[in-house]
Protein backbone atom coordinates (compact mmCIF):
# COMPACT_ATOMS: atom_id res chain seq x y z
CA UNK A 1 0.00 0.00 0.00
CA UNK A 2 1.41 3.40 -0.68
CA UNK A 3 1.50 5.39 2.04
CA UNK A 4 0.12 8.80 2.40
CA UNK A 5 2.21 10.57 4.80
CA UNK A 6 5.82 11.23 6.04
CA UNK A 7 7.86 11.67 9.38
CA UNK A 8 7.09 15.29 10.89
CA UNK A 9 9.16 15.52 14.17
CA UNK A 10 9.27 12.59 16.65
CA UNK A 11 5.09 11.55 16.78
CA UNK A 12 3.53 13.11 13.62
CA UNK A 13 3.60 12.48 10.06
CA UNK A 14 2.97 14.75 7.04
CA UNK A 15 -0.46 14.31 5.00
CA UNK A 16 -0.95 14.72 1.34
CA UNK A 17 -4.32 15.57 1.73
CA UNK A 18 -5.95 17.63 4.65
CA UNK A 19 -9.75 17.24 4.99
CA UNK A 20 -10.55 21.24 6.34
CA UNK A 21 -12.32 21.94 9.21
CA UNK A 22 -15.62 23.29 8.48
CA UNK A 23 -18.05 24.35 11.32
CA UNK A 24 -20.07 23.68 12.69
CA UNK A 25 -20.49 20.36 13.29
CA UNK A 26 -20.13 19.76 8.93
CA UNK A 27 -16.91 18.17 9.49
CA UNK A 28 -17.56 15.95 12.57
CA UNK A 29 -15.72 12.93 14.16
CA UNK A 30 -17.78 10.68 11.32
CA UNK A 31 -16.29 12.59 8.06
CA UNK A 32 -13.05 13.03 9.92
CA UNK A 33 -12.68 8.90 10.97
CA UNK A 34 -13.87 8.27 7.33
CA UNK A 35 -11.19 10.60 6.20
CA UNK A 36 -8.22 9.14 8.26
CA UNK A 37 -8.56 6.09 7.33
CA UNK A 38 -7.77 6.57 4.04
CA UNK A 39 -4.18 7.44 5.38
CA UNK A 40 -5.26 11.34 5.39
CA UNK A 41 -5.84 13.88 8.02
CA UNK A 42 -9.60 14.04 8.98
CA UNK A 43 -10.53 17.13 10.66
CA UNK A 44 -13.17 17.43 12.92
CA UNK A 45 -14.47 21.83 13.46
CA UNK A 46 -14.18 22.24 17.32
CA UNK A 47 -16.56 25.50 16.83
CA UNK A 48 -19.30 25.75 19.20
CA UNK A 49 -18.46 22.33 20.26
CA UNK A 50 -20.38 22.17 23.33
CA UNK A 51 -23.67 23.09 21.82
CA UNK A 52 -23.23 20.16 19.91
CA UNK A 53 -22.70 17.95 22.28
CA UNK A 54 -25.78 19.06 24.50
CA UNK A 55 -28.07 19.11 21.60
CA UNK A 56 -26.96 15.62 20.20
CA UNK A 57 -27.78 14.40 24.09
CA UNK A 58 -30.65 16.20 23.89
CA UNK A 59 -31.86 14.34 20.75
CA UNK A 60 -31.48 11.10 22.96
CA UNK A 61 -27.51 9.94 21.25
CA UNK A 62 -29.34 7.02 19.56
CA UNK A 63 -26.77 5.25 18.61
CA UNK A 64 -24.87 6.05 21.91
CA UNK A 65 -21.92 7.43 20.34
CA UNK A 66 -21.76 10.71 22.66
CA UNK A 67 -22.30 8.27 26.00
CA UNK A 68 -19.48 5.64 25.21
CA UNK A 69 -17.40 8.69 24.61
CA UNK A 70 -17.90 10.35 27.53
CA UNK A 71 -17.43 6.94 29.43
CA UNK A 72 -13.67 7.49 28.82
CA UNK A 73 -13.73 10.77 29.56
CA UNK A 74 -10.68 10.99 32.68
CA UNK A 75 -12.73 12.74 35.22
CA UNK A 76 -15.80 11.31 34.96
CA UNK A 77 -17.87 13.29 37.34
CA UNK A 78 -17.80 16.33 34.61
CA UNK A 79 -19.08 13.41 32.28
CA UNK A 80 -21.73 12.04 34.70
CA UNK A 81 -23.20 15.69 35.60
CA UNK A 82 -23.48 17.15 31.85
CA UNK A 83 -25.33 13.18 31.13
CA UNK A 84 -27.55 14.62 34.12
CA UNK A 85 -28.72 17.90 32.70
CA UNK A 86 -28.44 17.35 29.20
CA UNK A 87 -29.61 13.85 28.47
CA UNK A 88 -33.22 12.95 26.97
CA UNK A 89 -33.39 9.29 26.26
CA UNK A 90 -36.12 9.65 24.57
CA UNK A 91 -35.27 13.09 23.07
CA UNK A 92 -37.04 16.29 22.80
CA UNK A 93 -39.71 15.72 20.92
CA UNK A 94 -40.18 18.84 19.07
CA UNK A 95 -39.71 20.99 22.00
CA UNK A 96 -36.61 23.44 22.31
CA UNK A 97 -33.24 22.48 23.55
CA UNK A 98 -32.32 23.45 26.48
CA UNK A 99 -29.43 26.21 26.27
CA UNK A 100 -25.85 27.22 27.54
CA UNK A 101 -24.74 30.45 28.95
CA UNK A 102 -23.34 32.19 26.62
CA UNK A 103 -19.54 32.80 26.63
CA UNK A 104 -17.64 35.55 28.25
CA UNK A 105 -14.71 36.48 30.50
CA UNK A 106 -17.40 35.53 33.38
CA UNK A 107 -17.21 31.78 32.44
CA UNK A 108 -17.58 29.59 35.36
CA UNK A 109 -15.94 26.15 35.80
CA UNK A 110 -18.85 24.66 34.72
CA UNK A 111 -18.61 26.07 31.08
CA UNK A 112 -14.54 25.06 30.75
CA UNK A 113 -15.83 21.85 31.73
CA UNK A 114 -18.14 21.87 29.56
CA UNK A 115 -15.90 22.57 26.31
CA UNK A 116 -13.29 20.22 27.48
CA UNK A 117 -15.51 17.16 27.51
CA UNK A 118 -17.52 17.56 23.86
CA UNK A 119 -13.83 18.58 22.39
CA UNK A 120 -12.51 15.07 23.98
CA UNK A 121 -15.92 13.39 22.74
CA UNK A 122 -15.80 14.47 19.56
CA UNK A 123 -11.66 13.59 18.87
CA UNK A 124 -12.09 10.51 20.77
CA UNK A 125 -14.62 9.51 18.37
CA UNK A 126 -12.92 10.38 15.47
CA UNK A 127 -9.71 8.45 16.31
CA UNK A 128 -11.77 5.44 17.24
CA UNK A 129 -10.80 2.06 15.43
CA UNK A 130 -7.90 3.40 13.11
CA UNK A 131 -4.20 4.37 14.09
CA UNK A 132 -4.98 7.64 11.20
CA UNK A 133 -4.53 11.20 12.44
CA UNK A 134 -7.26 13.40 13.19
CA UNK A 135 -6.68 17.40 13.76
CA UNK A 136 -9.42 19.81 15.18
CA UNK A 137 -10.10 23.16 13.75
CA UNK A 138 -10.85 26.50 15.29
CA UNK A 139 -11.73 30.04 14.49
CA UNK A 140 -9.05 32.74 16.10
CA UNK A 141 -12.13 35.20 16.12
CA UNK A 142 -14.21 32.97 18.69
CA UNK A 143 -11.76 33.86 21.73
CA UNK A 144 -12.94 32.70 24.73
CA UNK A 145 -13.94 28.92 24.25
CA UNK A 146 -10.26 28.25 22.49
CA UNK A 147 -8.13 27.03 25.36
CA UNK A 148 -10.38 24.80 26.78
CA UNK A 149 -11.75 23.29 23.43
CA UNK A 150 -7.53 22.51 22.85
CA UNK A 151 -6.92 21.38 25.97
CA UNK A 152 -10.14 18.55 25.76
CA UNK A 153 -9.03 17.48 21.93
CA UNK A 154 -5.18 17.12 23.67
CA UNK A 155 -6.57 15.03 26.08
CA UNK A 156 -7.96 12.60 23.66
CA UNK A 157 -5.38 12.77 21.25
CA UNK A 158 -5.60 15.02 18.44
CA UNK A 159 -2.68 14.82 16.23
CA UNK A 160 -2.92 18.56 14.28
CA UNK A 161 -4.81 22.00 15.29
CA UNK A 162 -5.60 24.10 12.59
CA UNK A 163 -6.78 27.77 13.19
CA UNK A 164 -7.54 30.77 10.60
CA UNK A 165 -10.17 33.36 11.04
CA UNK A 166 -8.03 36.03 12.85
CA UNK A 167 -4.05 35.74 13.45
CA UNK A 168 -3.70 32.96 15.96
CA UNK A 169 0.20 34.04 17.08
CA UNK A 170 -0.64 33.30 21.12
CA UNK A 171 -1.55 29.48 19.80
CA UNK A 172 1.93 27.16 19.88
CA UNK A 173 2.79 28.60 23.40
CA UNK A 174 -0.42 28.00 24.59
CA UNK A 175 -0.33 24.49 23.59
CA UNK A 176 2.61 24.12 24.95
CA UNK A 177 1.77 25.11 28.36
CA UNK A 178 -1.20 22.79 28.16
CA UNK A 179 1.39 19.79 27.37
CA UNK A 180 3.49 20.93 30.49
CA UNK A 181 0.08 21.09 31.83
CA UNK A 182 0.58 24.44 33.08
CA UNK A 183 -2.01 27.43 33.26
CA UNK A 184 -2.59 29.54 30.06
CA UNK A 185 -3.56 33.24 30.41
CA UNK A 186 -4.80 34.93 27.70
CA UNK A 187 -5.97 38.38 27.09
CA UNK A 188 -9.46 38.94 25.77
CA UNK A 189 -9.94 41.76 23.01
CA UNK A 190 -11.73 44.34 23.62
CA UNK A 191 -13.23 46.62 21.30
CA UNK A 192 -12.72 50.02 22.10
CA UNK A 193 -10.64 49.69 24.99
CA UNK A 194 -8.16 52.78 25.93
CA UNK A 195 -4.78 51.50 27.59
CA UNK A 196 -5.44 52.76 30.83
CA UNK A 197 -8.59 50.26 31.02
CA UNK A 198 -8.37 46.93 32.94
CA UNK A 199 -8.92 44.24 30.28
CA UNK A 200 -9.75 40.95 32.22
CA UNK A 201 -7.54 37.99 31.48
CA UNK A 202 -8.66 34.33 30.23
CA UNK A 203 -7.53 31.96 32.65
CA UNK A 204 -7.67 27.98 32.41
CA UNK A 205 -5.64 25.50 34.71
CA UNK A 206 -5.59 22.08 33.44
CA UNK A 207 -4.71 20.73 36.81
CA UNK A 208 -8.08 21.05 37.32
CA UNK A 209 -8.80 17.82 35.19
CA UNK A 210 -7.16 15.31 37.26
CA UNK A 211 -4.97 13.38 34.67
CA UNK A 212 -2.40 10.71 34.68
CA UNK A 213 0.10 11.57 32.43
CA UNK A 214 0.22 15.20 30.41
CA UNK A 215 -1.37 15.25 26.90
CA UNK A 216 1.35 15.46 23.72
CA UNK A 217 1.58 18.96 22.03
CA UNK A 218 0.05 18.30 18.60
CA UNK A 219 1.12 20.04 15.44
CA UNK A 220 0.22 23.37 14.63
CA UNK A 221 -0.86 24.90 11.38
CA UNK A 222 -2.10 27.97 11.13
CA UNK A 223 -4.16 28.89 8.00
CA UNK A 224 -2.75 32.16 6.46
CA UNK A 225 -3.99 33.92 3.05
CA UNK A 226 -1.16 35.78 2.81
CA UNK A 227 2.97 34.85 2.56
CA UNK A 228 3.58 37.75 5.32
CA UNK A 229 1.03 36.48 7.65
CA UNK A 230 3.08 33.07 7.43
CA UNK A 231 6.77 34.91 7.89
CA UNK A 232 4.91 36.94 10.78
CA UNK A 233 3.63 33.89 12.36
CA UNK A 234 6.99 31.87 11.41
CA UNK A 235 9.43 34.43 13.48
CA UNK A 236 7.02 35.89 16.00
CA UNK A 237 4.89 33.49 17.06
CA UNK A 238 5.37 32.41 21.00
CA UNK A 239 6.11 29.00 20.39
CA UNK A 240 6.80 26.31 16.98
CA UNK A 241 4.57 26.11 13.91
CA UNK A 242 5.04 23.32 12.29
CA UNK A 243 3.51 24.34 8.60
CA UNK A 244 0.48 26.59 6.91
CA UNK A 245 -2.61 25.92 5.34
CA UNK A 246 -2.41 28.59 2.84
CA UNK A 247 -5.99 29.69 1.51
CA UNK A 248 -6.96 31.13 -1.53
CA UNK A 249 -10.70 33.35 -1.54
CA UNK A 250 -12.45 30.63 -3.63
CA UNK A 251 -11.99 28.57 -0.48
CA UNK A 252 -15.66 27.69 1.43
CA UNK A 253 -16.42 29.34 4.96
CA UNK A 254 -14.57 32.72 5.87
CA UNK A 255 -12.36 34.17 3.44
CA UNK A 256 -9.69 37.10 4.31
CA UNK A 257 -10.63 40.30 2.90
CA UNK A 258 -8.70 41.48 -0.08
CA UNK A 259 -5.95 43.44 0.26
CA UNK A 260 -5.81 47.38 0.42
CA UNK A 261 -9.17 49.47 0.03
CA UNK A 262 -11.62 47.29 -1.04
CA UNK A 263 -13.73 47.37 -3.95
CA UNK A 264 -16.99 45.29 -5.04
CA UNK A 265 -18.53 43.79 -8.36
CA UNK A 266 -22.09 44.65 -9.37
CA UNK A 267 -23.47 41.99 -6.90
CA UNK A 268 -21.29 43.65 -3.58
CA UNK A 269 -18.87 40.47 -3.51
CA UNK A 270 -15.04 41.86 -2.80
CA UNK A 271 -12.98 41.55 -5.74
CA UNK A 272 -9.75 40.36 -5.37
CA UNK A 273 -6.69 41.17 -7.40
CA UNK A 274 -3.03 40.96 -8.30
CA UNK A 275 -1.91 41.56 -4.62
CA UNK A 276 -4.24 38.82 -2.86
CA UNK A 277 -2.29 36.01 -5.12
CA UNK A 278 0.47 34.56 -2.69
CA UNK A 279 3.94 34.18 -3.54
CA UNK A 280 4.82 30.47 -3.18
CA UNK A 281 8.70 31.19 -3.68
CA UNK A 282 8.14 33.18 -0.48
CA UNK A 283 6.27 30.13 1.43
CA UNK A 284 8.68 27.79 0.09
CA UNK A 285 11.70 29.94 1.39
CA UNK A 286 10.13 29.79 4.95
CA UNK A 287 11.64 26.05 4.76
CA UNK A 288 8.06 24.73 6.53
CA UNK A 289 5.63 22.40 4.90
CA UNK A 290 2.41 24.19 3.23
CA UNK A 291 -0.73 23.15 1.92
CA UNK A 292 -3.11 24.74 -0.68
CA UNK A 293 -6.58 25.16 -0.31
CA UNK A 294 -9.67 26.67 -2.41
CA UNK A 295 -10.57 24.93 -5.41
CA UNK A 296 -8.35 21.64 -5.23
CA UNK A 297 -10.96 19.86 -6.43
CA UNK A 298 -9.05 17.42 -9.08
CA UNK A 299 -6.60 15.34 -9.44
CA UNK A 300 -4.53 18.44 -11.97
CA UNK A 301 -4.95 20.56 -9.28
CA UNK A 302 -3.44 18.65 -6.49
CA UNK A 303 -0.69 17.93 -9.00
CA UNK A 304 0.00 21.49 -9.36
CA UNK A 305 -0.05 22.20 -5.71
CA UNK A 306 2.65 19.42 -5.45
CA UNK A 307 4.65 21.09 -8.51
CA UNK A 308 4.36 24.50 -6.69
CA UNK A 309 6.73 22.85 -3.89
CA UNK A 310 3.83 22.44 -1.48
CA UNK A 311 3.39 19.37 0.64
CA UNK A 312 -0.17 18.69 -0.28
CA UNK A 313 -3.57 20.50 -0.58
CA UNK A 314 -6.49 21.19 2.02
CA UNK A 315 -9.97 20.51 0.51
CA UNK A 316 -13.44 21.26 2.03
CA UNK A 317 -16.18 21.81 -0.16
CA UNK A 318 -16.25 18.46 -1.91
CA UNK A 319 -16.14 16.66 1.68
CA UNK A 320 -18.64 19.01 3.04
CA UNK A 321 -21.45 17.44 0.64
CA UNK A 322 -20.03 13.34 1.08
CA UNK A 323 -22.17 10.71 2.74
CA UNK A 324 -20.64 11.32 6.34
CA UNK A 325 -20.72 15.23 6.55
CA UNK A 326 -23.00 16.53 9.38
CA UNK A 327 -25.20 18.68 7.36
CA UNK A 328 -28.37 17.24 7.87
CA UNK A 329 -29.83 15.08 5.14
CA UNK A 330 -32.59 17.33 3.78
CA UNK A 331 -30.09 19.90 3.44
CA UNK A 332 -27.60 18.41 1.71
CA UNK A 333 -29.92 15.96 -0.87
CA UNK A 334 -31.02 19.91 -1.54
CA UNK A 335 -27.40 21.30 -2.38
CA UNK A 336 -26.98 17.78 -4.51
CA UNK A 337 -30.34 18.38 -6.85
CA UNK A 338 -29.15 22.61 -7.45
CA UNK A 339 -25.77 21.51 -8.10
CA UNK A 340 -26.93 18.06 -10.26
CA UNK A 341 -29.29 20.39 -11.93
CA UNK A 342 -26.89 23.04 -12.65
CA UNK A 343 -27.97 25.62 -11.15
CA UNK A 344 -25.27 26.19 -8.18
CA UNK A 345 -24.60 29.62 -7.01
CA UNK A 346 -22.08 30.89 -4.34
CA UNK A 347 -22.29 34.63 -3.25
CA UNK A 348 -19.40 35.80 -1.50
CA UNK A 349 -20.83 38.01 1.28
CA UNK A 350 -19.06 40.57 2.59
CA UNK A 351 -22.05 41.47 4.85
CA UNK A 352 -23.50 38.28 5.82
CA UNK A 353 -20.85 37.36 8.56
CA UNK A 354 -20.94 39.40 11.91
CA UNK A 355 -16.77 38.65 11.57
CA UNK A 356 -16.18 41.39 9.39
CA UNK A 357 -14.87 38.70 7.05
CA UNK A 358 -15.99 37.50 3.56
CA UNK A 359 -18.17 34.93 3.54
CA UNK A 360 -19.41 32.77 1.12
CA UNK A 361 -22.86 31.53 0.97
CA UNK A 362 -24.71 28.95 -1.50
CA UNK A 363 -28.53 29.65 -2.57
CA UNK A 364 -30.22 26.96 -1.36
CA UNK A 365 -33.96 26.65 -1.17
CA UNK A 366 -35.48 26.95 2.29
CA UNK A 367 -31.68 28.74 3.78
CA UNK A 368 -31.15 32.40 4.45
CA UNK A 369 -28.99 32.58 1.43
CA UNK A 370 -33.22 33.55 0.22
CA UNK A 371 -34.36 36.80 0.90
CA UNK A 372 -37.75 35.61 2.30
CA UNK A 373 -36.46 32.88 4.73
CA UNK A 374 -34.00 35.87 5.76
CA UNK A 375 -36.42 38.26 6.31
CA UNK A 376 -39.07 36.37 7.90
CA UNK A 377 -36.29 35.50 10.68
CA UNK A 378 -36.84 37.39 14.15
CA UNK A 379 -33.36 38.34 15.00
CA UNK A 380 -32.43 36.79 18.48
CA UNK A 381 -29.17 35.88 19.93
CA UNK A 382 -28.76 33.24 22.17
CA UNK A 383 -25.43 31.73 20.94
CA UNK A 384 -23.49 33.92 21.34
CA UNK A 385 -20.08 32.51 20.42
CA UNK A 386 -19.16 35.67 17.52
CA UNK A 387 -20.05 38.43 19.94
CA UNK A 388 -17.06 40.63 20.73
CA UNK A 389 -16.35 41.86 23.88
CA UNK A 390 -16.45 46.03 24.03
CA UNK A 391 -15.97 48.63 26.84
CA UNK A 392 -18.94 50.01 28.38
CA UNK A 393 -18.38 53.91 28.32
CA UNK A 394 -19.07 53.61 32.14
CA UNK A 395 -17.08 51.21 32.44
CA UNK A 396 -16.90 47.43 32.51
CA UNK A 397 -17.09 44.77 29.77
CA UNK A 398 -19.84 44.20 27.56
CA UNK A 399 -20.45 42.23 24.37
CA UNK A 400 -22.64 42.16 21.31
CA UNK A 401 -23.05 40.99 17.62
CA UNK A 402 -24.09 42.57 14.70
CA UNK A 403 -26.33 40.02 14.08
CA UNK A 404 -28.38 40.41 17.12
CA UNK A 405 -31.49 42.82 17.17
CA UNK A 406 -30.74 45.71 15.78
CA UNK A 407 -31.74 48.20 18.55
CA UNK A 408 -29.84 45.72 21.35
CA UNK A 409 -27.07 46.52 19.21
CA UNK A 410 -27.49 49.93 19.21
CA UNK A 411 -28.32 49.99 22.75
CA UNK A 412 -24.51 48.83 23.11
CA UNK A 413 -23.20 51.66 21.03
CA UNK A 414 -22.63 49.64 17.75
CA UNK A 415 -23.40 51.86 14.83
CA UNK A 416 -27.23 50.06 13.09
CA UNK A 417 -25.59 50.64 9.93
CA UNK A 418 -23.16 47.28 10.47
CA UNK A 419 -25.99 45.10 11.31
CA UNK A 420 -27.53 45.49 7.79
CA UNK A 421 -27.37 41.97 6.05
CA UNK A 422 -26.15 40.01 9.08
CA UNK A 423 -26.70 36.57 9.55
CA UNK A 424 -26.88 34.59 13.14
CA UNK A 425 -24.05 32.34 11.68
CA UNK A 426 -24.50 30.71 15.30
CA UNK A 427 -27.98 29.88 14.71
CA UNK A 428 -27.79 29.64 11.21
CA UNK A 429 -24.81 26.86 11.32
CA UNK A 430 -26.21 24.75 14.07
CA UNK A 431 -29.52 24.59 11.82
CA UNK A 432 -27.39 23.06 9.08
CA UNK A 433 -26.24 20.57 10.63
CA UNK A 434 -29.68 19.42 11.95
CA UNK A 435 -29.65 20.80 16.17
CA UNK A 436 -31.47 24.19 15.05
CA UNK A 437 -33.40 25.94 17.83
CA UNK A 438 -36.94 25.32 17.75
CA UNK A 439 -38.67 28.49 18.01
CA UNK A 440 -42.41 29.87 18.47
CA UNK A 441 -42.34 31.16 14.85
CA UNK A 442 -40.98 27.51 13.87
CA UNK A 443 -37.33 26.11 13.51
CA UNK A 444 -34.64 28.23 12.85
CA UNK A 445 -33.67 27.93 9.10
CA UNK A 446 -29.67 27.00 8.01
CA UNK A 447 -27.44 28.38 5.77
CA UNK A 448 -25.14 26.46 3.82
CA UNK A 449 -21.53 27.51 2.95
CA UNK A 450 -19.34 26.15 0.38
CA UNK A 451 -16.44 27.27 -1.79
CA UNK A 452 -17.10 28.91 -5.20
CA UNK A 453 -16.36 25.40 -6.40
CA UNK A 454 -19.17 23.92 -5.83
CA UNK A 455 -20.04 22.65 -9.19
CA UNK A 456 -16.91 20.33 -9.06
CA UNK A 457 -19.63 18.37 -6.92
CA UNK A 458 -20.94 17.38 -9.99
CA UNK A 459 -18.22 15.34 -11.14
CA UNK A 460 -18.20 13.25 -7.55
CA UNK A 461 -21.84 12.11 -8.41
CA UNK A 462 -20.89 10.79 -11.41
CA UNK A 463 -24.72 9.94 -12.57
CA UNK A 464 -24.95 8.61 -8.83
CA UNK A 465 -27.14 9.59 -6.09
CA UNK A 466 -24.45 10.29 -3.44
CA UNK A 467 -20.97 9.65 -2.85
CA UNK A 468 -18.49 8.96 0.41
CA UNK A 469 -15.33 10.93 1.75
CA UNK A 470 -13.27 7.50 0.46
CA UNK A 471 -14.27 8.88 -3.56
CA UNK A 472 -13.20 12.26 -2.75
CA UNK A 473 -10.06 10.70 -1.90
CA UNK A 474 -9.60 8.65 -4.59
CA UNK A 475 -10.83 11.35 -6.95
CA UNK A 476 -8.29 13.80 -5.80
CA UNK A 477 -5.25 11.17 -5.76
CA UNK A 478 -6.29 10.33 -9.52
CA UNK A 479 -7.80 6.63 -8.88
CA UNK A 480 -11.45 5.70 -10.22
CA UNK A 481 -14.59 5.58 -8.68
CA UNK A 482 -14.85 2.52 -6.51
CA UNK A 483 -11.39 2.19 -6.62
CA UNK A 484 -9.55 1.82 -2.89
CA UNK A 485 -9.05 5.43 -1.20
CA UNK A 486 -5.29 4.28 0.11
CA UNK A 487 -4.06 2.47 -3.05
CA UNK A 488 -5.35 4.70 -5.84
CA UNK A 489 -2.91 4.83 -8.83
CA UNK A 490 -0.23 7.26 -10.13
CA UNK A 491 0.42 9.66 -7.28
CA UNK A 492 -0.48 13.31 -8.16
CA UNK A 493 2.90 14.59 -6.63
CA UNK A 494 5.84 15.74 -8.66
CA UNK A 495 8.63 12.46 -8.94
CA UNK A 496 10.46 14.62 -6.35
CA UNK A 497 7.88 15.19 -3.91
CA UNK A 498 7.41 11.20 -4.32
CA UNK A 499 10.95 10.20 -4.42
CA UNK A 500 11.11 12.10 -0.81
CA UNK A 501 7.53 10.90 0.49
CA UNK A 502 8.82 7.14 -0.75
CA UNK A 503 12.25 8.02 1.09
CA UNK A 504 10.81 8.96 4.20
CA UNK A 505 8.09 6.22 4.58
CA UNK A 506 9.91 2.63 4.52
CA UNK A 507 5.80 1.39 5.22
CA UNK A 508 5.39 2.20 1.89
CA UNK A 509 5.98 -0.93 -0.39
C1 LIG B 1 -19.08 23.95 4.70
C2 LIG B 1 -17.74 24.57 4.98
C3 LIG B 1 -17.47 25.03 6.25
C4 LIG B 1 -16.21 25.54 6.55
N1 LIG B 1 -15.93 25.92 7.84
C5 LIG B 1 -14.66 26.27 8.17
C6 LIG B 1 -14.33 26.51 9.54
O1 LIG B 1 -15.15 26.40 10.43
N2 LIG B 1 -13.05 26.86 9.82
C7 LIG B 1 -12.08 26.96 8.84
O2 LIG B 1 -10.92 27.27 9.15
N3 LIG B 1 -12.37 26.73 7.54
C8 LIG B 1 -13.64 26.37 7.19
N4 LIG B 1 -13.92 26.06 5.89
C9 LIG B 1 -12.81 26.06 4.89
C10 LIG B 1 -12.23 24.63 4.72
O3 LIG B 1 -11.62 24.18 5.90
C11 LIG B 1 -11.21 24.57 3.56
O4 LIG B 1 -10.06 25.33 3.83
C12 LIG B 1 -11.79 25.09 2.27
O5 LIG B 1 -13.07 24.57 2.10
C13 LIG B 1 -10.91 24.68 1.08
O6 LIG B 1 -11.40 25.19 -0.13
P1 LIG B 1 -12.53 24.46 -0.99
O7 LIG B 1 -13.82 24.76 -0.31
O8 LIG B 1 -12.45 25.13 -2.33
O9 LIG B 1 -12.22 23.00 -1.04
C14 LIG B 1 -15.20 25.62 5.54
C15 LIG B 1 -15.52 25.18 4.24
C16 LIG B 1 -16.76 24.67 3.96
C17 LIG B 1 -17.04 24.19 2.56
Amino acid sequence: MRSTTRTLGADATLPLLIQGGMGVAVSNHRLARAVAMTGHLGVVSGTAIDLVLVRRLQDGDPDGEMRNAMAQFPVPAIAEQVLQRYFLPDGRRERPYRSISMHSHRDKHVSQDLLVLAAFVEVTLAKRGHDGQIGINLLTKVQIPTVPTLFGAMLAGVDYVLMGAGIPREVPGILDRLAAMQAVETRLDVTGAAAADIIPHLRFDPNRFDVSTAPRRPAFLPIVSSQTLATVLARKANGSVEGFIVEAPTAGGHNAPPRGTPTYDAIGQPLYGERDHVDLAAMRALGLPFWLAGGRDTPERVRDAFADGATGVQVGTLFAFCRESGIAPALRRAVLDTVESGREFVLTSSRASSTGYPFKVASVPGTLSEEGVYAARTRVCDLGYLREAYSKPGGGIGYRCPGEPVDDYVAKGGDASATAGRLCLCNGLAATVGLGQVRVAGAEPGVITSGDGLGAVRTMLNDHDDYSAADVVTHLMGGARGASATNCGPHPGSSKQQSRLEKAHPRSA
